[in-house]
């Protein structure tokens, strides 16, 4: 048997099965056949292939597939010093999915109805978590999981997108191929077939952060944030309006509870988002003496949290970053994620980072304060993942938007509670396997389409959430004039977005703006529009050819729309 190349990774499957042991090897793109092996025979095989490779650059794997008994495997010491890396039968299963699948669950009906959730990481990464079959059916509905990988289960045939694994391919070699993606990723390694001396490193980036909830953060019996901060010096950036109103409390608690820690402001409004205050609170943590591993805690709307971050991404080359959000959207939505953008030469968010936080804060006791049309704004952002992600966060929002945007999100208590962490999860399982946006068809983009071409012309004097809610209203009329989505759809849309007070079209929107956003939008995605349409309620769709005509009719519309919303409005109130 002749070696795979030597800068490759090598693989060695063993899957136990009844009648003895199943063995594969290879690396990226050239896998032996499995072959069997009665029992007792295949260790002396392992010998004979992984002695006959000189490991000079090489990082040798032998991967093991759980068999049906559970017996444990006696290959370890054997094998030592090679790694071993060992999955679960049901994760070989993955490796089966077409690669534009980022989430999907997989069934393996010959492992006792084992059954897992699987997202892919940009870097092809898959993570895995195992549960009990109807939970996995449940939870793969639920959050909009419906794909599935299944190899012999009859559970499948209740998903509308189902990859058969073929009764031909071997879940060993595709446990294979996750262990070469896996392995080829990171590392130092010399490439010998270049025609020069070359090494590469690679690194797969990781991020983790968490999503902390509590009440009334700067009250003194709050340890919340102090834990958070862990005795590091603080640097806060606040929203003017916020410390004006929460100024004292904070101070009170950074005196008893923080140490070192020094205050600078962010002006209100968009106009903010520019590069004068990014460089205004570098100076500022400079002056306070800010050491590298201080933190910087933004505590604001997603105006002072975007600066605040960006600055945070710069001083010295990334300082931790702790988010306080103080409005609907900063909380459901910039603090779910990693960006931060400033505006620049009149253009939206032009310039920024993705940098991931340590975490963030999240204290709905903020929202008493907030107007109600900024909690509209908030909604916004809810509505745009409920529409085309996850039909039971729109129903709720149906339900119970309007009080909460009434009573300061604190009635009805439950589901402010609810409604918030269930679009911060969708937000999370949808950003999670693409967190640095190497795939351009983003669900979260819904929305964000015209959106940036209509705040970019009204000098962003309107609020963001309002431009986004604009943009859903065109995007859903596109699709229903398309017949992707029916007028019931469109007719929900239009009553919640009525009592969200949402339902506007800025005067800035014109067949020119609509036509630059889709040009725009083509050079931020990489060659195509990918807008994102529902489908249903729950279920988004990607539209490619929109052109500038259709969106003008679909502003027509949308005009009409808003104008008999008025009227209506009008006539009930005389
Ligand atoms: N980075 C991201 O991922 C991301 C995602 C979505 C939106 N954004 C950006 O976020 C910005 C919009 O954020 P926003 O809607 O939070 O607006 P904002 O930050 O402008 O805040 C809205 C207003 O509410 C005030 N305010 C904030 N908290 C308050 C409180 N508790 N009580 C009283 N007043 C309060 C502010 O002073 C401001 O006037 C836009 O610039 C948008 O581009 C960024
Ligand atoms: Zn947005």
């Amino acid at each position: 048997m002749t070696g795979p190349q030597r800068t490759e990774p090598i693989v060695v499957v063993a899957e136990q099965c009844d009648e003895g042991w199943e063995l594969c090897t290879g690396a990226a793109g050239h896998f032996s056949a499995a072959r069997l092996y009665p029992p007792g025979a295949w260790q002396e095989q392992l010998h004979e292939w992984l002695g006959g490779i000189e490991f000079v650059d090489v990082r040798a794997v032998v991967l093991l597939i759980a068999g049906g008994d559970g017996r444990e495997y006696p290959v370890t010491e054997a094998l030592l010093p090679f790694p071993i890396v060992s999955f679960p039968r049901q994760l070989a299963l993955a490796a089966f999915a077409p690669a534009d699948w980022s989430a999907f669950a997989v069934l393996d009906g010959q492992a006792g109805g084992k059954c897992g959730l699987v997202t892919r990481s940009e870097a092809g990464r898959f993570y895995y978590a195992e549960s009990a079959a109807d939970d996995a059916c449940l939870a793969a509905c639920n959050f909009g999981f419906w794909r599935v990988v299944a190899a012999g289960s009859a559970a499948a045939a209740a998903f509308q997108c189902v990859e058969r694994v073929p009764a031909e391919a071997r879940l060993a070699i595709g446990a294979a191929r996750l262990a070469v993606d896996a392995l080829a990723a990171d590392g130092v390694c010399r490439n010998e077939s270049a025609s020069r001396p070359q090494l590469r490193l690679a690194r797969r980036r990781s991020a983790g952060y968490d999503i902390i909830h509590t009440e009334r953060v700067f009250d003194l019996e709050n340890d919340c944030l102090a834990q958070a901060v862990d005795g590091r010096p603080v640097f806060f950036a606040v929203d003017v309006a916020v410390l004006k109103l929460y100024g004292p409390g904070m101070r009170k608690y950074a005196k008893a509870k923080l140490r070192h820690c020094a205050f600078a402001t962010v002006r209100s409004g968009e106009a903010s988002k520019s590069w004068a205050q990014v460089a205004y609170l570098c100076r500022q943590a400079e002056r306070a003496e800010l050491p590298r591993d201080g933190i910087i805690v933004g505590v604001g709307g997603g105006v002072t949290l975007d600066v605040a971050g960006l600055a945070a991404s710069l001083y010295h080359r990334g300082a931790p970053y702790l988010r306080v959000p103080t409005t609907l959207l900063g909380m459901v939505d910039v603090a779910v994620g990693i960006k931060h953008g400033i505006n620049f030469k009149g253009r939206k968010s032009l310039l920024g980072a993705f940098y991931p936080p340590i975490g963030a804060i999240n204290d709905f006791a903020f929202l008493q304060t907030l107007p109600g049309s900024e909690l509209s704004n908030g909604f916004s952002e809810v509505v745009k993942l409920g529409l085309v992600r996850d039909s039971l966060l729109f129903r709720w929002v149906e339900d119970h938007g309007e009080r909460l945007v009434r009573t300061g999100y604190q009635d009805p208590a439950e589901w402010a509670f609810r409604i918030a962490l269930r679009a911060e999860y969708v937000m999370m399982a949808d950003l999670h396997p693409n967190l640095y946006e190497k795939d351009r068809r983003r669900f979260p983009d819904f929305g964000h389409t015209f959106s940036t071409a209509i705040e970019e012309a009204t000098r962003f004097a309107i609020p963001h959430g309002e431009a986004v809610a604009a943009d859903m209203l065109l995007a859903t009329i596109i699709a229903n004039r398309r017949g992707i989505c029916a007028e019931k759809v469109l007719e929900r849309l239009v009553a919640l977005f009525g009592a969200l007070d949402l339902l506007k079209v800025p005067q800035a929107c014109n067949g020119e703006v609509l036509a630059q956003a889709l040009t725009s939008a083509r050079l931020h995605r990489g060659g195509r529009i990918h807008m994102v349409v529902p489908r249903r309620i729950g279920e988004g769709a990607f539209l490619d050819d929109v052109t500038a005509a259709e969106a003008c009719a679909a502003l027509d519309r949308a005009v009409n729309i808003c104008a008999a919303q008025r009227r209506r409005f009008a006539s009930a109130g005389d």
